[in-house]
């Protein structure tokens, strides 16, 4: 070969190598700071570059001005008023209107109602609703071990979409054997761009399996943990570092992984905590209104249209991202719940089945 094409070989190489570096590597600097205890190099390493855009896109609009408590009660005022029955008329309008704001801006109230009859539950959507008023309640009453006095409203999921952005729904395979796919081998974006089976949420986030893999005996025989579990486990784990936008230092010191109830700092409980929340939301909520979409699977009439089921025609769930999308405080940490009293006023019992007849 000619020196000529030698040189010309090796500028190929050094430009290939340029690109692959350029490409897969962070520049600097970075931004590490340090949690846990001294000396165990526990903590978030960031790069200050994206820090801007999470923040961003992470802003609460602005809360419309308080409403009056007191005059007659939505129930009294109303026809059909099952779940927001102890609101004031006004109260209950203001939430409407947030609702609108928060779900279908660009739709409006006949996104969720027939605007002829409003108290008619013919569109499903609004059917839909009541039963997520319940769950958002639910979340800011019994899982105050995970959202605190922060808690969350619609916005904190749906962010102005019918459909929140950041959903998941089971993977056709994910639960077959060894030999199958499972999404293994492909990069996928559930898990941090890893190469780990891209489904690790249908195990863990929709049935309860056990998120442990090392074991705590040599014994034979003792250990039921098996290489999918433990790859489903680190799938998850990518999944709540990502999700969260820090490192797995944040709630674990990496000496050893299992050892967390001595060695972690508060923010492994509050994502205990946090994972069987997720399980109750989709489990008691979102799974059980599957029927809904599947009558309507592209949307109401009013649009937006678009898929309302996943691949194997299950519901579209929840998962840490839906909320945090890239940060650990939801809509960096805003007070949710503060200025709406309104939420914490929703009615728990049984729903009356859903007809176009109002009561
Ligand atoms: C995201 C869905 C959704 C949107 C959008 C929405 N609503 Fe509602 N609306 C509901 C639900 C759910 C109920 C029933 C509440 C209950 O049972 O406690 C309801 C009930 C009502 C009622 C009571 C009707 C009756 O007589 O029983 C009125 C009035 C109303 N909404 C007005 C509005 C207005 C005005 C808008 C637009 C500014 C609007 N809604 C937007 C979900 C929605
Ligand atoms: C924990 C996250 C979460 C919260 C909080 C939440 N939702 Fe949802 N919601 C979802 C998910 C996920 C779906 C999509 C399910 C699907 O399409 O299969 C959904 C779907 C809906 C739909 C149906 C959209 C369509 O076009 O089919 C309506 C209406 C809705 N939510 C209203 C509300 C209202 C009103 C609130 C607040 C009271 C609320 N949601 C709070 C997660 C949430
Ligand atoms: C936001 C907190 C958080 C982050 C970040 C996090 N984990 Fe975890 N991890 C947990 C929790 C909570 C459990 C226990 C889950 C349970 O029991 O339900 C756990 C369990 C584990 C286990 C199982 C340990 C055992 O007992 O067998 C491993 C391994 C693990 N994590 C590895 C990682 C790795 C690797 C990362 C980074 C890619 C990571 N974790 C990031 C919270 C976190
Ligand atoms: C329904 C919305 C929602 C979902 C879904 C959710 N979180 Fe959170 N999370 C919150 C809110 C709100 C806070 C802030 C609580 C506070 O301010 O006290 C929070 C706080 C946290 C914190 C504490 C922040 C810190 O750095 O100390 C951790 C850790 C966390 N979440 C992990 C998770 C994990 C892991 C998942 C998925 C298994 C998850 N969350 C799913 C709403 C949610």
């Amino acid at each position: 070969m000619s020196r000529f094409s030698l040189s010309i070989a090796a500028a190929v190489a050094a430009l290939l190598c340029g690109v692959i570096f350029v490409t897969t590597f962070e520049r600097p600097p970075v931004l590490s700071s340090q949690g846990g205890f001294r000396g165990l190099s526990m903590g978030d390493v960031q790069n200050p570059r994206t820090i801007p855009a999470r923040l961003a896109a992470n802003q609460v609009p602005e809360a419309p001005e308080a409403a009056e408590t007191d005059g007659p009660k939505a129930h009294e005022t109303y026809e059909n008023v099952q779940v927001l029955r102890d609101l004031s008329a006004a109260q209950f309008n203001r939430l409407m209107i947030v609702m609108t704001e928060w779900i279908a801006p660009n739709q409006g109230c006949g996104y969720c109602h027939n605007v002829e009859n409003m108290a008619s539950d013919e569109v499903y959507t609004k059917v839909v609703a009541r039963r997520m008023l319940q769950m958002t309640h639910k979340i800011n009453s019994e899982w105050a071990t995970h959202v605190g006095q922060t808690g969350v409203t619609c916005y904190t999921c749906h962010r102005g979409n019918a459909v929140p952005t950041m959903v998941w729904s089971t993977e056709p395979n994910s639960r077959a054997g060894l030999q199958a796919p499972r999404g293994q081998n492909h990069p996928a974006s559930s898990v941090g761009e890893s190469s780990l089976p891209s489904d690790p949420f249908t195990p863990f986030l929709l049935g309860d399996a056990e998120i442990r893999n090392i074991s705590t005996t040599s014994l034979p025989g003792r250990n039921s943990q098996s290489i999918m579990t433990t790859e489903w486990t680190y799938g998850l784990m990518m999944h709540i570092s990502t999700s969260l936008g820090v490192n797995c230092t944040h709630c674990h010191n990496s000496r050893s992984f299992a050892e967390w109830r001595t060695q972690s700092p508060p923010a492994q409980t509050t994502a205990w905590y946090g994972i069987r929340m997720v399980r109750d939301i989709n489990m008691s909520y979102i799974e059980p209104l599957k029927p809904l979409w599947a009558q309507n699977p592209n949307g109401p009439a009013e649009g937006p249209h678009g898929p309302r089921l996943g691949a194997m025609g299950d519901a579209l769930k929840v998962n840490c991202a839906t909320c945090h999308q890239g940060v650990n405080r939801p809509l960096n940490g805003a007070p949710m719940l503060r200025d709406f009293p309104e939420l914490k006023q929703v009615n728990q019992g049984p729903l009356r089945s859903a007809d176009a007849t109002p009561r």
